[in-house]
């Protein structure tokens, strides 16, 4: 089977390449911006034309999210317009794609973890723009989608809050942290496994959501990365979003459910706790 992976350099693409290079049976292709531009039809036909993908994963995207409030129609032509032609070239040429989205097209303001068939309503300018692709890719590929939601991604690879978190531990005496947002941290490692298991398994096409289990606020998922790098977890004091404003809400509670998975007979991914100390065990260090 040939798999076109897009975005193969990001946090998530990079944890991907190595997951699907195991695979004997694939044939693996990575490729990136500026090789292709997602926002450019044109760019997608000569790369599928070169290499004729049974299954596209699409890890490219505009992930800047408090920029994309100033920056709407930029992230709009790449996380809306993108999908929606790489979907396009998937129907003309019988291809199966994989569309990675996020928390973000829920509001938040849920009390029990999101089902998969939730009515999204994004709050942020990043949520409506990743929105669009998404609905892109159903409307398109109704019967040849899978549609990853993930969240709190972190990775060895690229920037991320838990490399954040490492270098203010050694930056400051205290970091101070807010103790109402809640969700669920994931290991982009992991996530690229559970991609490889989508491949091999085959299940039926649709929404599955592709974050690690359980659920936990910033501040304790601090307060774990500090104990983890062998520092003391009270050097992490908390604060609330109301103190610590930014140019794009978040969701207060971004907890995803996990049943999709269950029901086609696959394991959920594993708690978050579990996959931090995997990530440490693997060397993740300050960005
Ligand atoms: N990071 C998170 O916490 C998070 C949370 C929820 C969901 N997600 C979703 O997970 C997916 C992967 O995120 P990530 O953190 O791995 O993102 P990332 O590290 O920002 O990687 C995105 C990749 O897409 C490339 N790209 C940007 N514009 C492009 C274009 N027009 N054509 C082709 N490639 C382009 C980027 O290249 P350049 O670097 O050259 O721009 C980059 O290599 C995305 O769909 C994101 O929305 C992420």
């Amino acid at each position: 089977m040939r798999v076109l992976v897009i975005g193969c350099n990001g946090q998530l693409g990079s944890a991907l390449m190595p997951v699907l290079a195991r695979n004997r049976s694939l044939a693996v292709l990575g490729i990136d911006y500026p090789d292709i531009d997602i926002a450019d039809p044109h760019s997608i036909d000569l790369v599928f034309g070169g290499f004729d993908p049974d299954f596209v994963i699409n890890c490219a995207a505009y992930t800047a999210v408090d920029d994309a409030e100033t920056n709407e129609d930029m992230a709009m032509r790449i996380n809306g317009l993108g999908p929606r032609y790489l979907a396009d070239e998937c129907r003309k040429s019988g291809t199966w794609m994989v569309h990675v989205s996020t928390d973000y097209v829920f509001d938040g303001s849920a009390t029990s973890p999101y089902a998969e068939d939730e009515t999204p309503s994004p709050a942020s300018a990043y949520g409506r723009t990743k929105l669009a692709g998404d609905q892109a890719v159903q409307e398109l590929l109704p019967a040849s989608h899978y549609l990853i939601r993930t969240a709190w991604l972190y990775g060895l690879q690229g920037s991320n809050f838990v490399k954040t978190m490492l270098r203010l531990e050694k930056e400051r005496d205290t970091v101070s942290v807010v103790t109402d947002q809640v969700g669920q941290p994931t290991y982009a490692a992991d996530l690229a496994t559970q991609i490889g298991l989508l491949l091999d398994r085959h299940p039926a096409p649709g929404t599955y959501h592709g974050t690690n289990s359980g659920e936990v606020s910033w501040f304790e998922f601090t307060r774990e990365i500090f104990r983890l790098a062998g520092a003391d977890p009270d050097r992490v004091l908390p604060t609330t979003s109301a103190e610590f404003v930014r140019p794009a809400p978040r969701p207060a509670y971004s907890v995803l459910g996990h049943d999709r998975w269950m029901q086609e007979g696959l394991p959920e991914m594993r708690p978050w706790r579990e996959a931090l100390e995997q990530a440490f065990e693997d060397g993740i260090s300050t960005d």
